[in-house]
């Protein structure tokens, strides 16, 4: 996973569209009573304490101790943990594994998802959703023209993500022995909040980018990779990331 620094308050106030959407993925999930479910990537933990009311069991486990310690105060009647999502060292303890926008950050792919296997009980499912083939191209391209303007090409690394189209990510968990029972690949412009929108989102999901940059060369590509999106991304003082998203439903046979 790439260094990233997330700041869990800004999150809340400015990303918050992230839980907002992953609720629909709740409904793949179809959590019941009883069950005990592994919430990889959990974030403010919003999304865990839709699924504990239920009356499912949550663990939420995210790479960030910031998010863990926000997700702890807001909701402590949830188990929330630190935890490398390819680290994984459960062992058939879970009914079901769930994920939004997570997977896409995580450069161990087999091992993550062979961590999820083994902590899976027998027919178990990982429901998850995360960026497919082609997610936020238009601002990956942007970076890559705004670097490539101002001769930063070589240092600027513009898509560290991993966003797998549908026939990579079937072989990927049926090489796991998982079944995969259903995967759709979807575009989803997704709003961002206020006239910065833009550019705080690439300061907060893109700064892995600018990790060979100091501060006033990342600032210039940054500006002026939110000038080349503005003309098409910005309308009716709203800016429209372009989001595609991959959502699966897999079981363990
Ligand atoms: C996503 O949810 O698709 C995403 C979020 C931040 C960076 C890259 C992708």
């Amino acid at each position: 996973m790439p260094e990233i620094h997330w700041d869990s308050k800004l999150y809340n106030e400015q990303h918050h569209f992230v839980s907002d959407y992953g609720a629909d993925v709740l409904q793949w999930l179809n959590a019941k009573a009883g069950e005990n479910i592994l919430d990889i990537g959990c974030g403010t933990g919003d999304l865990a304490a839709k699924i504990q009311e239920i009356g499912a069991t949550v663990l939420g486990i995210d790479a960030s101790a910031d998010m863990v310690e926000l997700a702890k105060q807001s909701y402590p009647a949830i188990h929330f943990e630190q935890k490398d999502a390819a680290a994984l060292d459960y062992n058939r303890e879970f009914d079901a594994v769930f994920s939004n926008a997570t997977f896409h950050w995580v450069e161990n792919q087999k091992g993550l998802l062979r961590g999820i296997y083994k902590s899976l009980k027998h027919g178990g499912r990982l429901v998850a959703e995360f960026g497919g083939k082609g997610n936020i191209k238009s601002i990956i391209d942007a970076i890559e023209d705004a670097a490539k303007q101002l001769h930063f090409e070589h240092r600027v690394i513009s898509n560290f993500w991993f966003f797998p189209s549908i026939s990579h990510y079937a072989t990927l968990l049926e090489s796991t022995g998982f079944e995969a029972a259903q995967i759709w690949l979807f575009d989803r412009p997704t709003k961002l909040v206020g006239e910065d929108g833009m550019l705080k989102w690439i300061n907060q999901f893109a700064q892995h980018a600018f990790v060979n940059l100091n501060e006033e060369e990342a600032k210039a590509v940054t500006d002026l990779a939110v000038s080349i999106l503005k003309p098409t991304h910005f309308k009716d003082g709203e800016w429209t990331a372009d989001y595609r998203r991959l959502r699966i439903k897999a079981i363990k046979k």
